[in-house]
């Protein structure tokens, strides 16, 4: 059986008071409900990282970074390593999130040796993928995912691979309010779970978490949540709100 799992994406929200109150009530409200066989991660901006590590310590919700360095340290200004995340407690970081490859112009070989320091540092990596709307308009979102995945991601070993998690998330999806179609994310998730069968064997590809992220909020997470290669989501927005957040969680 393969994880479920939805992961909060606060994104440059929430100041520290704010973040932390997030996490607080976050954790308080599963500490009393079963989370069954969903894991909850909660990606922080960086410097809210040890303080609600602190909070999350002793509960049942992991802690993940939304972004490290590309290089393991020294004299890189305002710089975040990986091994600094690490040593917060946090479990996770998200790689090749849209944002980062837009505005940050973060490319798939700078993605790739993201990816391997995390790998180092001991962290599991949320690894991002997905195509803008022009993309998918000229029908090349197979050919823009499958490039992402080879050069992000396949240059790991499959060992290394029991430690990602790879979300699909359309640009064109995201913060937009618009969804994929729950058969839009199978569709491309499927696909995904081929392609890492093709490099990796079947019990690799079978062990896969694929999260959909974009605009997935409580009133469309369990149609989405229902298709058999959708294994949970990567949540920005809704992840903000303690009651949207859970209510996403529940529908998993
Ligand atoms: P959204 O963002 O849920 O606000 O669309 C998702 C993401 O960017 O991870």
């Amino acid at each position: 059986m393969r994880k479920k799992i939805v992961a909060g994406n606060w994104k440059m929200n929430m100041d520290l008071t704010e973040g932390l109150k997030l996490a607080g009530s976050i954790d308080n409200y599963f500490k009393e409900k079963p989370l069954g066989k969903a894991g909850v991660i909660l990606c922080t901006p960086f410097i809210h990282l040890a303080s609600v590590s602190e909070i999350l310590k002793h509960g049942k919700i992991a802690l993940g970074a939304q972004n490290c360095a590309s290089e393991a340290s020294g004299a890189y200004t305002g710089e975040v390593s990986a091994w600094m995340v690490k040593s917060t407690g946090a479990e996770y970081v998200i790689i090749g999130h849209s944002e980062r490859r837009t505005y940050y112009h973060e490319d798939d070989k700078l993605l790739n040796k993201k990816t391997l320091l995390a790998m180092n540092a001991g962290l599991k990596v949320i690894f991002c993928c997905g195509e803008v709307l022009s993309e998918r308009e000229a029908k090349k979102h197979f050919i823009i995912v499958k490039r992402q995945l080879e050069e992000g991601l396949f240059s790991l070993t499959e060992e290394q691979m029991d430690n990602i998690i790879v979300a699909y998330e359309p640009v064109w999806a995201i913060g937009t309010g618009l969804t994929a179609t729950p058969d839009q994310a199978q569709e491309m998730h499927q696909y995904i779970r081929t392609l890492v069968k093709e490099k990796y064997g079947n019990d690799c590809a079978k062990k896969l978490p694929i999260l959909y992220g974009g605009s997935c909020k409580p009133s469309n997470a369990a149609e989405i949540f229902s298709k058999p290669d959708v294994d949970g989501g990567l949540i920005g927005g809704a992840s903000l709100k303690k009651d949207d957040f859970v209510s996403i969680v529940e529908a998993l």
